[in-house]
């Protein structure tokens, strides 16, 4: 079995919004507390941020981190988490069951945003409150002063305005579990009148819009079409959501879950366009596919957990190389969308169903799905280029036939490097690749990146957090590359 892998310079899907590289804290879990946040703990700093766990996100060179939820954003009461520390209330957070102290909020947010090199995108409250509420943050986050909630951010320390451009209006407002769900249109007429009264106070803000939780949800795609039709003219994205899973242990399909992501993403840009052209519209409308990634191992443990408690470990899933395998897949397919899709973000970033792993009071490390997105972040920049693969398929049960390799290709900007992603799906055999690159002639290999283990369950731990970690294999010019089983690589190539 061997894989040819064509790739043409003039035939490119788009340039690569840096913000595909994005992720997610949340309320929930143990991702602030404990998490991004532990005063008293050895390596945090003077703000009470864990250094250790800062330093592991710098690595990962996240773009763009999303705040403060998720399913906790629909019921959040922004004033509460802004203010005096001691004068802020604990609050009864409904959607994950449980106590919120609020120590951590808006403007700690903002200053750990700095410390850890990114920028905010920020959930506003669609569920239990609307118009007056978001419009009353947008101005206490972003007017420079001489108003009410401008000068109220001031008297809270944070003197200069926060300068926040990305604003999603909601979260999965089509979920029936989302406290506030509302039907297409009620939500279509609220985010339109929200996405209005907010341009008025800075038409340069660049609003996100609730898509589908995911693509099986009974409401797909006739909630974006009709959510569409209100508030087209309005924003700037519609967001998509998606988690894969592996509860019966069929790796087969759970490695080509990436295809269903491929065919969401097809849908939401085709009803994009719908409504372009039905509204006679010159504007486009781009996806920011805003919570992505595997979520199965913690579901039982989360069912046992007693409510009410502050920071319990939620979602804590332990990844294993398949799953590293599946983000691996994710990545290209966002990669191989790179002209519609330009927000994307790794949901969550520490601890909840996150790359990063903290022990409270203890060290941090990265979990195995950690590494696809470091060596994407880092080398995946510049212009996502068509491939062409020439591979054999498996049959699958849930995703018909898939080809044994996934690729993605990036041609980085100054056209001297050019770097394949690649997961070997196969699991038992180990497949050449052929590189084929017509008008890039002088490239030859300069590195090659592998992550794959003999047991494809393995993880990483405290006690072993390097288990499953990228080992650089040695390609000679020349030498043809070998994708071990179930492996994921990433293989460059340089000019001379
Ligand atoms: O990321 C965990 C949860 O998944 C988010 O809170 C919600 O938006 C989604 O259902």
């Amino acid at each position: 079995m061997q894989a040819v892998i064509t790739i043409a310079r003039d035939f490119i899907v788009g340039i690569i919004d840096r913000r595909i590289y994005g992720s997610f804290i949340e309320h929930l879990g143990r991702a602030v507390y404990g998490g991004i946040y532990e005063p008293g703990h050895p390596k945090a700093d003077a703000q009470g941020f864990r250094t250790d766990v800062l330093g592991l996100i710098k690595k990962l060179n996240v773009p763009v981190v999303r705040y403060p939820g998720g399913n906790y954003v629909s019921a959040f009461r922004w004033e509460d988490s802004v203010g005096p520390r001691e004068q802020r209330p604990r609050r009864l957070d409904l959607a994950w069951r449980t106590t919120e102290p609020n120590e951590f909020g808006l403007n700690e947010f903002m200053e750990w945003t700095k410390a850890a090199g990114t920028e905010p995108m920020m959930a506003l409250n669609l569920g239990t409150r609307g118009i007056d509420a978001a419009r009353n943050l947008v101005e206490y986050c972003n007017h420079p002063g001489g108003s009410y909630w401008s000068d109220l951010r001031k008297s809270h320390g944070a003197a200069a305005p926060h300068g926040i451009s990305l604003w999603c209006l909601g979260n999965e407002m089509d979920g029936p579990w989302q406290i506030g769900h509302k039907t297409a249109s009620e939500y279509g007429r609220t985010a339109a009148e929200t996405a209005k009264a907010l341009k008025c106070f800075d038409p340069g803000l660049e609003l996100v819009v609730c898509g589908s939780s995911y693509s099986s949800m009974p409401t797909f795609p006739e909630w974006e079409a009709e959510v569409l039709d209100h508030v087209y003219e309005h924003i700037e994205y519609i967001s998509l959501h998606q988690y894969f899973t592996n509860h019966d242990d069929d790796i087969a399909s759970f490695l080509a879950s990436s295809l269903e992501m491929d065919r969401f993403i097809t849908t939401v840009a085709s009803v994009c366009d719908y409504v372009k052209s039905k509204k006679r519209s010159t504007k486009d409308v781009h996806l920011s596919f805003d919570e992505w990634n595997v979520w199965f191992h913690s579901n039982e443990a989360d069912a046992e957990l007693e409510p009410w408690s502050v920071a319990p470990p939620q979602l804590e899933d332990v990844y294993t190389l398949e799953d590293a395998l599946m983000a691996g897949c994710a990545l290209n397919t966002l990669i191989n969308h790179a002209d519609r899709v330009k927000i994307a973000c790794l949901a969550q970033l520490v601890n909840v169903i996150a790359p990063i792993m903290t022990e409270t009071g203890g060290p941090a490390w990265e979990q195995t799905i950690y590494w696809p997105c470091y060596y994407a972040s880092r080398y995946g920049r510049g212009t996502a280029m068509q491939v062409s693969v020439d591979v054999p398929c498996y049959e699958t049960r849930d995703h018909g036939e898939v080809p044994y390799i996934d690729v993605s290709a990036v041609l980085s900007q100054d056209h001297r490097e050019l770097t394949l992603f690649l997961v070997n799906r196969h699991q038992e055999i180990r497949i050449p690749i052929d590189v084929i690159c017509w008008g890039l002639e002088g490239f030859s290999i300069t590195e090659w990146v592998e992550l794959t283990h003999p047991d494809s369950k393995a993880v990483n731990t405290r006690e072993h957090p390097r288990n499953v970690a990228p080992k650089q294999r040695r390609a000679k010019p020349g030498e043809v590359v070998q994708l071990e089983p179930l492996s994921w690589n990433m293989v460059r190539f340089g000019r001379k």
